[in-house]
């Protein structure tokens, strides 16, 4: 599952950045208020400024150039008004020694020192002025802002810049082990979350329904205050968990949009993503009172977000479905299901809901991407296909799978050795299958990387990846071991020592490729290669 999420996010990030980078330069004016550091004033500057957010970067570099001018005006506006942060570039075609002491391994590199006593931390923010702004003053703030006054309160409220998280502590609640516990929990989510504390009657009375016990209430940006989510689980007391699971998943806009910024949050909350792909803002501005009323049915159980397909139009590739908009889909994340509205007819409301209502009830079938099913088998190696799997590897027989992409190297070098292990169970109880991932979904295996070799034993029981060497020998000794029905291929072998020394000498690297079956050749991150 990881695998898709981070060549997503990849793809989503190269092409927000690609479309938007600035011929402006990476390093910042020599009037800016950017101060550019050496090896020689390194370390005397981190000791003598409390908040210093330090750019590694090198000037040819495509996403620094973006990110120069928003750096430079970051720096430009809190020298006026907060003096105490600084911000400052370390150019590391210079200073190679210095990137090389903080382990920089792309460009740019954002790190914030809080003096030299404690070790940096990195950057977490968005590389837009503002963001760097709100980010760094954060750090100069309380973790929890106390809120005296109504009217400063309200304000704050209503014009949000990311989600307010509040405690609203009713007069005499003595339960201090809540509060602290929502102390924690500020401290570690400061980077993307206000959150704030308050006893106004007002807002005790709105909220704190029992008046003798706190409540919390999340008020999201962009949105009415009437919108705002009320906590209703038990006690937090020393569970922070209860409070973190809240604030994940209500924190999150009702039809919120997904970007390369975005994506991550949206598939850490786990819960099923529901896509609506829209080719305009007229379009999305359509759909968005009604995606809005369905939202704050599902609350908490499926997330809604628009996907400016003229963008990310491709997206819907990875998600089973034409690149033919709008189109509405159900990404079930957990299980990595996908569950589309048929392309075929216009896309309207009612068929929304009502397939939002057949999801959550069970009643859909996921589109399941394969290849389509061999009508004959050519090989001692079975072809399996994503239609075919879930029978195939139930079948009562040991059945040890390959998971490969055409594009693997790793996977290459296996191929002949996996035909041979093949032809040594042929009229035997034992499958040996392989399966392109790239082309084929495939439930209940967690695949990271290519190749994945996995045994599903003939008895049902769980499956098991297999770690070992790629040898003929240790792979074959392992279906002995693992596989329920024991069958031991080696030993029939005349020249059973004769096998043996092939295995050895072809045993390959047990480097596996990273699984970026949508995009191989997507960056990682938005840093560009050193
Ligand atoms: C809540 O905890 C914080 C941090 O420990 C403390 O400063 C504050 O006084 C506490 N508030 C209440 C009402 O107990
Ligand atoms: C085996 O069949 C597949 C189609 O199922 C075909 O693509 C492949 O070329 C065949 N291989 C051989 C060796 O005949």
């Amino acid at each position: 599952m990881q695998f898709s999420i981070k060549a997503v996010a990849a793809i989503l990030a190269a092409i927000t950045n690609i479309a938007s980078v600035s011929a402006e330069g990476a390093t910042a004016p020599e009037d800016s208020a950017v101060v550019k550091l050496t090896e020689a004033t390194f370390k005397d500057f981190i000791a003598n400024n409390p908040y210093v957010l330090a750019e590694f970067f090198a000037p040819w570099c495509g996403h620094c150039k973006k990110l120069g001018p928003e750096f430079a005006s970051a720096a430009d506006s809190l020298v006026e008004t907060n003096p105490d942060i600084k911000l400052a570039q370390i150019d590391c075609t210079e200073d190679r020694d210095l990137c090389a002491q903080f382990d920089i391994r792309g460009y740019p590199t954002l790190k914030v020192f809080k003096g030299e006593a404690a070790p940096p931390s990195d950057y977490a923010g968005q590389r837009q002025s503002d963001s760097i702004i709100n980010y760094m003053v954060k750090l100069t703030l309380p973790a929890v802002q106390v809120f005296d006054d109504t009217a400063v309160l309200e304000k704050t409220v209503e014009a949000l810049a990311e989600p307010l998280v509040l405690q609203v502590l009713p007069e005499g609640v003595e339960k201090s082990s809540s509060n602290e516990t929502f102390y924690q929990v500020a401290d570690k989510l400061r980077e993307s979350f206000t959150f704030g504390t308050t006893s106004d009657p007002k807002y005790v009375a709105e909220y704190a329904k029992s008046a003798k016990k706190p409540a919390y209430v999340i008020f999201r940006n962009g949105e009415d205050a009437e919108d705002a989510s009320v906590y209703k689980g038990k006690d937090i007391d020393e569970e922070s968990e209860l409070l973190i699971d809240f604030i994940d998943v209500e924190s999150k806009p009702l039809f919120g949009e997904i970007t390369g910024a975005t994506y991550q949050s949206y598939t850490s909350a786990n819960i099923p993503l529901a896509y609506y792909f829209y080719s305009t803002a007229e379009e999305r501005d359509a759909a968005d009172p009604f995606i809005k009323k369905l939202a704050r049915k599902y609350r908490g159980e499926i997330n809604f977000v628009g996907l400016d397909a003229s963008q990310f139009g491709m997206h819907a590739q990875n998600l089973n479905m034409k690149e033919e908009f709008p189109l509405f889909v159900v990404h079930d994340l957990e299980g990595n299901k996908k569950y589309g509205i048929d392309q075929s007819t216009p896309l309207d409301n009612n068929a929304i809901a009502q397939f939002v209502q057949k999801f959550k009830a069970g009643k859909l079938e996921p589109i399941v991407k394969s290849e389509p099913i061999p009508e004959v088998q050519n090989s001692t190696v079975y072809h399996l296909v994503g239609a075919e799997h879930e029978k195939v590897v139930k079948s009562g027989k040991d059945v040890f799978v390959k998971y490969y992409a055409p594009w693997c190297g790793h996977c290459k070098r296996l191929a002949p050795i996996y035909e041979e292990l093949a032809d040594l169970y042929e009229g035997k109880d034992v499958v040996i299958a392989e399966i392109d991932h790239t082309l084929n979904d495939v439930e209940s295996v967690d695949i990271k990387g290519y190749p994945t070799l996995v045994l599903f034993p003939a008895d049902g029981s769980e499956p098991i990846y297999y770690e070992d060497a790629r040898s003929l020998e240790a792979m074959a000794n392992f279906i002995k071991e693992s596989g329920s029905l024991k069958i031991d291929a080696l030993v029939d072998e005349e020249d059973e020592e004769e096998v043996k020394e092939t295995a050895a000498a072809e045993t390959i690297s047990e480097t596996t490729e990273k699984a970026e079956t949508t995009a191989p050749a997507a960056e990682a991150d938005a840093h560009d290669e050193l």
